[in-house]
Protein backbone atom coordinates (compact mmCIF):
# COMPACT_ATOMS: atom_id res chain seq x y z
CA UNK A 1 0.00 0.00 0.00
CA UNK A 2 0.85 3.52 0.24
CA UNK A 3 3.75 4.54 2.60
CA UNK A 4 5.43 7.68 2.57
CA UNK A 5 8.51 8.19 4.41
CA UNK A 6 9.82 11.85 5.20
CA UNK A 7 13.67 12.51 5.93
CA UNK A 8 14.94 15.72 6.48
CA UNK A 9 17.92 17.21 7.71
CA UNK A 10 21.33 19.30 7.11
CA UNK A 11 23.89 18.81 4.65
CA UNK A 12 26.26 15.81 6.19
CA UNK A 13 23.31 13.94 8.44
CA UNK A 14 23.64 11.25 6.35
CA UNK A 15 20.25 11.77 4.89
CA UNK A 16 21.36 10.87 1.09
CA UNK A 17 22.65 7.43 1.79
CA UNK A 18 20.27 6.48 4.72
CA UNK A 19 17.20 7.53 2.58
CA UNK A 20 18.45 5.50 -0.84
CA UNK A 21 19.75 2.52 1.73
CA UNK A 22 16.01 2.56 3.02
CA UNK A 23 14.22 3.23 -0.07
CA UNK A 24 16.19 -0.16 -1.71
CA UNK A 25 15.96 -2.08 1.79
CA UNK A 26 12.03 -1.74 1.70
CA UNK A 27 11.72 -1.96 -2.11
CA UNK A 28 10.16 1.55 -2.38
CA UNK A 29 10.99 4.61 -4.48
CA UNK A 30 13.57 7.48 -4.11
CA UNK A 31 13.35 11.08 -4.16
CA UNK A 32 16.09 13.65 -3.41
CA UNK A 33 14.17 17.16 -3.49
CA UNK A 34 18.06 18.39 -2.74
CA UNK A 35 18.97 17.37 -6.56
CA UNK A 36 15.85 19.25 -7.74
CA UNK A 37 17.11 22.57 -6.15
CA UNK A 38 20.55 21.95 -7.33
CA UNK A 39 19.02 21.10 -10.82
CA UNK A 40 17.00 24.57 -11.02
CA UNK A 41 20.05 26.22 -9.48
CA UNK A 42 22.13 25.24 -12.63
CA UNK A 43 20.03 26.41 -15.18
CA UNK A 44 19.87 29.58 -13.30
CA UNK A 45 23.66 29.69 -13.10
CA UNK A 46 23.95 28.68 -16.82
CA UNK A 47 20.77 31.86 -17.84
CA UNK A 48 23.13 34.78 -16.21
CA UNK A 49 20.56 36.23 -14.28
CA UNK A 50 21.06 38.14 -11.22
CA UNK A 51 21.29 35.64 -8.27
CA UNK A 52 19.47 38.63 -5.93
CA UNK A 53 16.82 39.09 -8.91
CA UNK A 54 13.85 36.65 -7.53
CA UNK A 55 11.81 37.20 -9.89
CA UNK A 56 14.29 36.61 -13.07
CA UNK A 57 15.43 33.46 -11.12
CA UNK A 58 11.58 32.16 -10.55
CA UNK A 59 11.37 32.63 -14.37
CA UNK A 60 13.94 30.60 -15.43
CA UNK A 61 12.86 28.26 -12.34
CA UNK A 62 9.21 28.14 -14.41
CA UNK A 63 10.72 27.35 -18.01
CA UNK A 64 13.70 24.65 -16.97
CA UNK A 65 11.82 21.41 -18.30
CA UNK A 66 13.78 19.64 -15.11
CA UNK A 67 13.49 15.69 -14.74
CA UNK A 68 14.52 13.40 -12.76
CA UNK A 69 13.13 9.88 -11.59
CA UNK A 70 12.54 7.37 -8.32
CA UNK A 71 14.82 4.67 -8.84
CA UNK A 72 17.40 4.55 -5.59
CA UNK A 73 19.47 3.00 -7.65
CA UNK A 74 20.05 6.19 -9.70
CA UNK A 75 17.66 8.56 -11.22
CA UNK A 76 19.01 10.59 -13.63
CA UNK A 77 18.88 13.99 -13.00
CA UNK A 78 18.45 16.29 -16.54
CA UNK A 79 17.69 20.22 -16.97
CA UNK A 80 16.56 20.88 -20.90
CA UNK A 81 17.55 17.29 -21.82
CA UNK A 82 21.24 17.66 -20.63
CA UNK A 83 21.86 15.22 -18.05
CA UNK A 84 23.62 17.55 -15.41
CA UNK A 85 24.26 14.67 -12.58
CA UNK A 86 28.01 15.72 -12.33
CA UNK A 87 27.30 19.59 -12.34
CA UNK A 88 24.96 19.62 -9.48
CA UNK A 89 27.30 18.19 -7.03
CA UNK A 90 29.52 21.24 -7.83
CA UNK A 91 30.85 23.76 -6.23
CA UNK A 92 29.56 26.83 -8.44
CA UNK A 93 25.74 24.86 -7.26
CA UNK A 94 27.11 23.95 -4.36
CA UNK A 95 27.44 28.01 -3.30
CA UNK A 96 24.38 28.99 -5.29
CA UNK A 97 21.83 26.77 -4.31
CA UNK A 98 20.55 28.39 -0.95
CA UNK A 99 20.26 31.88 -2.63
CA UNK A 100 17.83 29.97 -5.31
CA UNK A 101 15.86 27.93 -2.77
CA UNK A 102 14.94 30.89 -0.62
CA UNK A 103 12.85 32.23 -3.71
CA UNK A 104 9.48 31.86 -2.44
CA UNK A 105 7.63 30.84 -6.10
CA UNK A 106 10.89 28.25 -6.80
CA UNK A 107 9.92 26.71 -3.43
CA UNK A 108 6.06 26.47 -4.83
CA UNK A 109 6.99 25.36 -7.43
CA UNK A 110 9.06 22.40 -6.39
CA UNK A 111 7.11 21.79 -3.34
CA UNK A 112 4.10 20.95 -6.06
CA UNK A 113 5.83 18.91 -8.65
CA UNK A 114 7.27 17.00 -5.48
CA UNK A 115 3.74 16.62 -4.46
CA UNK A 116 2.74 15.17 -7.60
CA UNK A 117 5.83 12.31 -7.65
CA UNK A 118 4.76 11.40 -4.03
CA UNK A 119 0.97 10.72 -5.47
CA UNK A 120 2.71 9.02 -8.26
CA UNK A 121 4.64 6.52 -6.22
CA UNK A 122 2.86 4.72 -3.41
CA UNK A 123 5.67 3.81 -1.61
CA UNK A 124 8.33 6.41 -1.06
CA UNK A 125 11.60 7.65 0.68
CA UNK A 126 11.39 10.93 0.35
CA UNK A 127 14.72 13.65 1.41
CA UNK A 128 14.84 17.14 1.86
CA UNK A 129 14.76 20.05 4.48
CA UNK A 130 10.77 20.69 4.35
CA UNK A 131 9.49 17.00 3.70
CA UNK A 132 7.98 16.16 7.00
CA UNK A 133 6.60 19.77 7.90
CA UNK A 134 5.88 21.06 4.26
CA UNK A 135 5.74 18.82 0.91
CA UNK A 136 4.10 16.05 2.84
CA UNK A 137 2.61 16.49 6.30
CA UNK A 138 0.82 13.60 6.39
CA UNK A 139 3.88 11.02 5.72
CA UNK A 140 3.66 7.53 7.23
CA UNK A 141 6.85 8.10 9.20
CA UNK A 142 8.93 11.47 10.03
CA UNK A 143 12.40 11.29 10.96
CA UNK A 144 14.75 14.36 11.52
CA UNK A 145 18.55 13.45 10.86
CA UNK A 146 21.35 15.45 12.74
CA UNK A 147 24.95 15.44 13.76
CA UNK A 148 27.51 17.26 14.99
CA UNK A 149 28.70 20.11 13.28
CA UNK A 150 32.03 18.23 13.12
CA UNK A 151 30.57 14.92 12.26
CA UNK A 152 29.16 16.69 9.18
CA UNK A 153 31.95 18.07 7.89
CA UNK A 154 34.04 15.19 7.67
CA UNK A 155 31.47 12.97 6.11
CA UNK A 156 31.01 15.86 3.57
CA UNK A 157 34.51 16.29 2.53
CA UNK A 158 35.52 12.38 2.63
CA UNK A 159 32.70 12.15 -0.35
CA UNK A 160 33.48 15.27 -1.87
CA UNK A 161 37.45 14.68 -1.45
CA UNK A 162 37.25 18.66 -0.36
CA UNK A 163 39.06 20.63 2.80
CA UNK A 164 37.38 19.89 5.90
CA UNK A 165 37.80 23.06 7.04
CA UNK A 166 36.16 24.91 4.22
CA UNK A 167 33.50 22.18 4.23
CA UNK A 168 32.73 23.19 7.31
CA UNK A 169 32.25 26.67 6.70
CA UNK A 170 30.53 25.93 3.58
CA UNK A 171 27.72 23.73 5.40
CA UNK A 172 27.96 26.42 8.44
CA UNK A 173 26.91 29.10 5.86
CA UNK A 174 24.30 27.26 4.44
CA UNK A 175 23.11 25.90 7.55
CA UNK A 176 22.38 29.38 8.68
CA UNK A 177 21.02 30.68 4.86
CA UNK A 178 18.43 27.89 5.13
CA UNK A 179 17.23 28.42 8.55
CA UNK A 180 16.91 32.02 8.61
CA UNK A 181 14.98 32.45 5.28
CA UNK A 182 11.78 33.47 5.71
CA UNK A 183 10.11 31.12 3.22
CA UNK A 184 9.40 27.85 4.99
CA UNK A 185 12.71 27.62 7.01
CA UNK A 186 14.68 24.50 7.71
CA UNK A 187 11.71 23.61 9.41
CA UNK A 188 11.34 20.23 11.66
CA UNK A 189 7.71 18.96 11.62
CA UNK A 190 6.41 19.10 15.34
CA UNK A 191 6.38 14.69 15.30
CA UNK A 192 9.59 13.90 13.47
CA UNK A 193 11.69 11.28 15.40
CA UNK A 194 15.16 12.77 15.37
CA UNK A 195 17.97 10.94 15.56
CA UNK A 196 21.38 11.58 16.11
CA UNK A 197 23.63 10.34 13.74
CA UNK A 198 27.50 11.65 15.01
CA UNK A 199 28.02 8.43 16.42
CA UNK A 200 26.17 5.60 14.06
CA UNK A 201 27.04 3.53 11.57
CA UNK A 202 25.00 3.83 8.11
CA UNK A 203 23.13 0.12 8.98
CA UNK A 204 22.64 1.60 12.12
CA UNK A 205 20.64 4.38 11.27
CA UNK A 206 18.74 2.11 8.76
CA UNK A 207 17.87 -0.32 10.84
CA UNK A 208 16.23 2.15 13.70
CA UNK A 209 14.40 3.75 10.67
CA UNK A 210 12.73 0.01 9.39
CA UNK A 211 12.81 -0.84 13.11
CA UNK A 212 9.97 2.82 13.76
CA UNK A 213 8.53 1.63 10.05
CA UNK A 214 7.59 -1.60 11.78
CA UNK A 215 6.28 0.09 14.58
O1 LIG B 1 23.09 17.44 1.41
P1 LIG B 1 23.29 18.85 1.01
O2 LIG B 1 22.71 19.82 1.98
O3 LIG B 1 24.68 19.19 0.60
O4 LIG B 1 22.49 19.12 -0.27
P2 LIG B 1 21.00 18.93 -0.70
O5 LIG B 1 20.19 18.09 0.21
O6 LIG B 1 21.19 18.53 -2.09
O7 LIG B 1 20.37 20.40 -0.61
C1 LIG B 1 21.01 21.50 -1.20
C2 LIG B 1 20.31 22.80 -0.81
O8 LIG B 1 18.99 22.80 -1.38
C3 LIG B 1 20.09 23.04 0.69
O9 LIG B 1 21.21 23.69 1.29
C4 LIG B 1 18.84 23.93 0.70
O10 LIG B 1 19.20 25.28 0.47
C5 LIG B 1 18.07 23.46 -0.52
N1 LIG B 1 16.93 22.53 -0.23
C6 LIG B 1 15.75 23.08 0.22
O11 LIG B 1 15.68 24.29 0.43
N2 LIG B 1 14.67 22.27 0.44
C7 LIG B 1 14.74 20.94 0.21
N3 LIG B 1 13.66 20.19 0.41
C8 LIG B 1 15.95 20.36 -0.24
C9 LIG B 1 17.04 21.19 -0.44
Amino acid sequence: GRCVVAVDGPSGSGKSTVSRRLATSVGARYLDTGAMYRAITWAVLRSGVDLTDAEAVAKVAGEVDLRLGTDPAGYGVTADGVSVEAEIRGPEVTAAVSAVAAVPAVRALLVARQREMIANAGRIVVEGRDIGAVVAPDADLKVYLTASAAARATRRSAEDASDVAATAADLARRDRLDSTRKADPLAQAPDAVELDTTELGIDEVVARLRELLAD
